[in-house]
């Protein structure tokens, strides 16, 4: 899908972002392995986490759509069968590396695959743990690529310094870990997002957390269901929250957002760049902070981020990089090396495709560095079917001068479908 925009007189108005991604997939994930029902509210109406739950039914678990959710009903420790067909994870990282720390406990075949892109992002950083905790445990091209197979079985918990600060890792290790003999220690390099630890606790897991290590002791016990409503996902307010910062003629509110301190990233530093921005309404859901933002036209500054932001703002960087081509002076982004495997190689297509709009951008081996004052022009350019830079395109169109074309819009589908009708709705003029 094509889509064609001009910058719009003003962006005004309030809205509420979809249920966040990552705390749904893990909502579905552990609440199919709890004993009893759960009602999960608001999730991610995205593709990745629609993938997930069509996983999870292959392997023998009850989920059905119920009023503004699901309704879990977990299958508790030993219940998950074998599934009939390969699992398909579709472009979803975090569906194919926390279903094979799942899987790895089960005493059955499991093949899990993916689209093009997932089938080129690296697995050997689960693949690897798993084994050591005694699943068997394979990938294409020597381990390190999708499709994984694994033959689950009994596991020992391991101590492992995790290489990267990768939540998703840790969190497949985490409940692959629940189903292991012994206990399991983990050590963060920098400090990830935590929906994994703080669900398990809810849950009732006997999980720790001692400055940087995470110990999961196993319970013979299964899991709780927990019943809960989804925080809005600030990945994707982030667009929201860029786009009302840097459009001249803005004010934006955002309602019932989660602002856990792992994510917050893009707040802490739209804010070091001056950004017009406040947090309303602190509050908790389903054991995660939320709160309510409002943002109005700003003028912004560049910045230099590297080390323990950077996981807090991962997801957030080709965004920020359009709020860099719009402030005044440079911003350089280092320590981001990951960016590099994620849905695309995001340092090169983020370059690449703001470079098209007339952005004075360059890429570093782990990060980019963006000259800003001018603001982008607008032009032709693609998604490279990454959901984030689809949108990231869509902020920059909002101030450009001329017309922006966008190729392979439909991307955003992947975890903000109403992407293109929420920018409608705030654009005026
Ligand atoms: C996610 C963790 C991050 C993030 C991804 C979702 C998660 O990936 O980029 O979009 O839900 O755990 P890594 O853990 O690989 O850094």
């Amino acid at each position: 899908m094509k889509k064609s925009l001009k910058s719009p007189k003003s962006l005004y108005g309030e809205l509420t972002p979809p249920g966040d991604k990552s705390i749904s997939h893990r909502a579905v994930i552990l609440n199919s392995i709890a004993q009893g029902e759960a009602m999960v509210r608001n999730p991610s109406p995205g593709a990745d986490l629609l993938a997930t739950i069509s996983c999870l039914r292959a392997l023998g678990v009850g989920i059905k759509e119920a009023g503004d959710g699901f309704i879990v009903r977990g299958v508790g420790r030993d219940g998950l069968k074998e599934a009939p067909d390969v699992l398909d994870a579709a472009n979803s990282a975090t569906t194919m590396r926390l279903l094979a720390g799942l899987l790895s406990a089960q005493p059955f075949l499991s093949i899990i695959s993916g689209d093009p892109s997932l089938r080129s992002r690296p697995m050997g950083r689960v693949i690897y743990p798993l084994r050591m905790m005694g699943a068997e445990i394979w990938g294409r091209e020597r381990d390190s690529l999708p499709p994984i197979a694994i033959r689950g079985g009994r596991l020992h918990g391991i101590d492992y310094p995790l290489p990267i600060p990768s939540a998703q890792l840790k969190s497949a290790i985490l409940i692959a870990a629940l189903f292991a003999e012994g206990k399991t220690t983990l050590q963060e390099p920098l400090p990830s997002r935590d929906h994994t630890e703080r669900m398990l606790r809810a849950m009732g897991a006997d999980l720790k957390v001692s400055g940087n290590r995470i110990t999961l002791t196993p319970r013979d016990t299964p899991l709780s269901p927990l019943d809960m409503s989804v925080p809005g996902d600030i990945s994707s307010a982030a667009f929201w929250l860029t786009a009302g910062a840097i459009h001249p003629n803005a004010r934006v509110r955002i309602v019932n957002c989660g602002i856990n301190p792992t994510r917050s990233g893009i707040i802490d530093v739209l804010k070091m760049m001056g950004a017009n921005l406040k947090i309303e309404n602190q509050r908790m859901e389903g054991g995660e902070p939320i709160a309510d933002i409002s943002v109005e036209s700003s003028r912004l500054h560049g910045v230099e981020i590297d080390g323990e932001m950077i996981p807090r703002l991962i997801d957030e960087i080709p965004v920020l990089a359009v709020a860099a081509m719009a402030a005044q002076g440079t911003t350089i982004i280092r320590g981001a090396g990951e960016l590099r495997v994620k849905e695309s190689d995001r340092i090169a297509t983020t370059v690449e495709e703001l470079s098209r709009l007339g952005g004075r951008v360059e890429g570093l081996p782990d990060g980019i560095v963006i000259n800003g004052g001018m603001g982008p022009v607008g032009g032709h350019c693609h998604s490279h079917n990454d959901h984030r830079l689809a949108m990231a395109l869509g902020v920059a169109a909002l101030i450009a001068r001329g017309e922006t074309v966008i190729d392979g819009a439909e991307a955003v589908d992947v975890s903000y479908p109403g992407f293109w009708q929420d920018m409608e709705r705030l654009s005026e003029g």
